[in-house]
């Protein structure tokens, strides 16, 4: 039985353990085209993505997030450290079947790059919730390196920020629902 949105919204989990079955792109592709119905407010749809399927690409992502640790750190990163920081972002990265990095255009317009951030975050829950329905798991990640314009360039994506990492994957266990605050807390009345 299909289920309405009320239930894909509250059912939806972030799933974090990654299944390296494959899945079919034709699938990805669907969520990706109806996500795009998310609101937008300027002309043109400002999200990008870049989908990440095959090892290089997403060795290329994982060299990348590796070279800007090591320029946070001021530097250079041990050889022992390097790989530790390699191996972890492998089972996060290259494991799961896709890896999409969505992005907005930004144009350096408080307003505008606000709306960009708001819009494309929206089609990024739209993701979440239609992979869900098709009976798959996605984590949206935001580590620091989102916010170093040279991963951005690095990967062909200037003038674009990072507004999420997602991992794709299928999954056999649903994680205990996060507990969310009663109504009471959080809503008032302006009078
Ligand atoms: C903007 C944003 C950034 C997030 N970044 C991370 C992240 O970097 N790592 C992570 O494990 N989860 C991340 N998450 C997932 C949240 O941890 C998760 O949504 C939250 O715990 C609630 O769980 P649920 O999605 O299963 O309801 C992020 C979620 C959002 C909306």
């Amino acid at each position: 039985m299909t289920k309405n949105i009320a239930e894909i919204i509250t059912e939806r989990r972030s799933i974090k353990r990654v299944d390296e079955a494959p899945i079919d792109r034709a699938v990805i592709n669907d969520i990706l085209e109806k996500a795009a119905f998310a609101p937008f407010h300027s002309k043109v749809e400002p999200w990008h993505v870049a989908v990440l399927s095959k090892e290089a690409e997403k060795r290329r992502f994982v060299n990348a997030i590796v070279n800007s640790m090591e320029r946070m750190q001021g530097e250079p990163l041990t050889r022992e450290r390097r790989e530790q920081i390699k191996d972890g972002n492998e089972r996060k990265i290259v494991a799961p079947p896709y890896t999409l990095i969505v992005t907005t255009d930004i144009i350096g317009s408080g307003k505008k790059d606000f709306e960009a951030i708001a819009a494309t975050s929206a089609f990024i829950q739209n993701i979440q919730l239609l992979a869900w329905e098709a009976g798959l798991g996605v984590l949206w990640r935001t580590n620091n390196f989102i916010f170093d314009s040279e991963v951005v360039a690095e990967l062909g994506l200037d003038g674009q920020q990072i507004v999420g990492c997602l991992q794709i994957t299928q999954f056999n266990e649903i994680p205990d629902a996060k507990p969310r605050r009663p109504l009471s807390e959080w809503v008032k009345d302006l009078d």
